[in-house]
């Protein structure tokens, strides 16, 4: 069974990004959980926040997140995987994030978070106070359910990515690729 890492953190916090930069560098599959969610809904996230509901949303995020992790275990390559920031609201997918060895959490700031994140047409981060306030709401659980932190404060993508596959390499008893 080859390892599965999951990127897990606050809108903005760079978890696509970092995803598939760190995949790139592992020479690992990259799933956005995010973009399967939109692939199953048919719709885009805004549409279907604004059409379904928040809670038909998270349903369906809990269910394909469910399918994709049990997809990665099955994998005979490694694989890296960005989940949505509210993935981890749900019981059981936290509980599913339990059986996992590799949960690295992005921890970023909320200002910048917010540069990066509103504006975008997330529903969740039209505004910033309503932001700070799920990002204060949420900052012990994706705590919690990581294995791994970053502090992502200050640090370009590709700074991320490589900590990260240091981290990885680490964790699965690798030698890093120093400075590649
Ligand atoms: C959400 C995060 C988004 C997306 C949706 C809801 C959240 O994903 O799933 O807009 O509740 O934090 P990103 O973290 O990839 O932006």
């Amino acid at each position: 069974m080859a390892p599965t890492v999951i990127l897990i953190g606050f809108m903005g916090s760079g978890k696509t990004a970092v995803g598939e930069c760190l995949a790139e560098r592992l020479g690992w599959g990259f799933i956005d959980a995010d973009r399967e969610v939109e692939r199953n809904l048919g719709m885009s996230i805004p549409e279907a926040f604004r059409s379904k509901g928040e809670n038909f949303f998270r349903g369906v995020e809990e269910d394909v997140v469910s399918r994709i992790l049990e997809k990665a275990a099955a994998s005979t390559e490694g694989m890296v995987v960005s989940l949505g920031g509210g993935a981890v609201t749900s019981s059981g997918t936290r509980e599913r994030l339990k059986r996992e060895q590799l949960v690295m959490l992005l921890d970023e700031d909320v200002e910048t978070a917010f540069q990066r994140a509103g504006g975008g047409g997330r529903p969740l981060a039209a505004e910033l106070e309503r932001f700070r306030t799920l990002y204060e709401e949420r900052a012990g659980v994706y705590r919690e359910a990581a294995g791994m932190i970053i502090d992502t404060r200050g640090k370009r993508i590709k700074a991320v990515a490589q900590e990260a596959e240091a981290m990885v390499r680490e964790k699965i008893g690798e030698e890093g690729t120093a400075g590649a």
